[in-house]
């Protein structure tokens, strides 16, 4: 399998509970698996392909499945690894997932190429490296002449504090580690971003966890910090007492201020933004 060489994140139990649970939040946060602009009734009369690229575990794609009423002709997660993938003899009939890697400049294969009706993508900040252009360009390859591309990300651009009015060194902590880890200047996709590779911007929103999710959120964040410190050179024991601290900031009603972004695009669509709520 392809090495972890460079990937920021683990694979191990944790890691596949924390995007597990992070999954059920981001789903409660924006209220839908794929945005009410994405028509279910396209795709031809054998029914819905779908891709999720870089699935994880499979969750989302798996939640697809069970959830949204819709024919599906397949449900393909694919991701660099399997080393999170359910075992395939325990996968529903239509859903298959495969290693693929999306940041191959000759990829995807031929066979993948403008054979999907929507493709999905979340939580893959990790892989961009100053431009997201390679990754568009992949998205754009996988989807049919007027397929969807939804891509959800989380907008650590503008993490801030909202403090009950006393210090907050674990969350303070917290937020310059996320911060600084990756550039998200990125996030601000516009059409500008997206013509150059056939897609219209035609929803865009960017939505807070309800209030009864900030522990959950900032929970599922202080096991992103234990992953990435041994990884990125943050020291694990100060990294381990910061998250301490930030739970108990957030016991007393303090929380970092975090939006979530969706941004749903059509391949050859309408440029015409609706939904544009941030
Ligand atoms: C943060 S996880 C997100 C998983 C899933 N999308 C979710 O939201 O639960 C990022 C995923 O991208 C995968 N990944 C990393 N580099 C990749 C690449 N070059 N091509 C495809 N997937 C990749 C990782 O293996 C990991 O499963």
């Amino acid at each position: 399998m392809p090495d972890q060489a460079d990937y920021i994140l683990g694979r191990d139990y944790c890691a596949s509970v924390r995007l597990n649970a992070q999954h059920a939040c981001w789903v409660e946060t924006l209220g839908y698996l794929l945005h009410p602009s994405i028509p279910l009734a396209i795709g031809n009369p054998e029914g819905l392909s779908i891709i999720d690229v870089g699935t994880g575990t499979g969750t989302w794609l798996l939640s697809v499945y069970q959830q949204l009423e819709a024919p599906f002709k397949q449900l393909v997660g694919a991701d660099i690894s399997d080393a999170q993938f359910p075992h395939n003899t325990w996968l529903p009939e239509k859903v298959k997932l495969i290693t693929l890697d999306a940041l191959d400049p000759n990829g995807p294969p031929e066979e993948l190429r403008g054979q999907f009706d929507i493709v999905n993508a979340r939580y893959l900040c990790g892989l961009v490296r100053g431009r997201p252009d390679p990754l568009i360009d992949f998205f754009s390859k996988l989807v049919k002449p007027g397929g969807y591309l939804q891509w959800s990300e989380p907008y650590n651009f503008d993490l801030g504090i909202e403090s009950v009015g006393e210090p907050t060194e674990g969350l303070d902590y917290m937020v310059s580690k996320l911060s600084d880890m990756l550039d998200w200047a990125w996030l601000d996709l516009s059409d500008k971003d997206m013509k150059p590779f056939g897609f219209g911007i035609i929803a865009m929103q960017r939505r807070e966890p309800h209030p009864w999710q900030r522990r959950w959120l900032l929970e599922n964040w202080c096991m992103l910090m234990d992953e990435l410190a041994p990884r990125l050179g943050w020291s694990v024991e100060k990294t381990r007492v910061m998250n301490q601290k930030a739970v108990v900031e957030a016991e007393r009603g303090n929380y970092i201020k975090v939006k979530l972004q969706n941004i749903v695009a059509r391949k050859n669509g309408s440029a015409q933004v609706e939904n544009r709520d941030c």
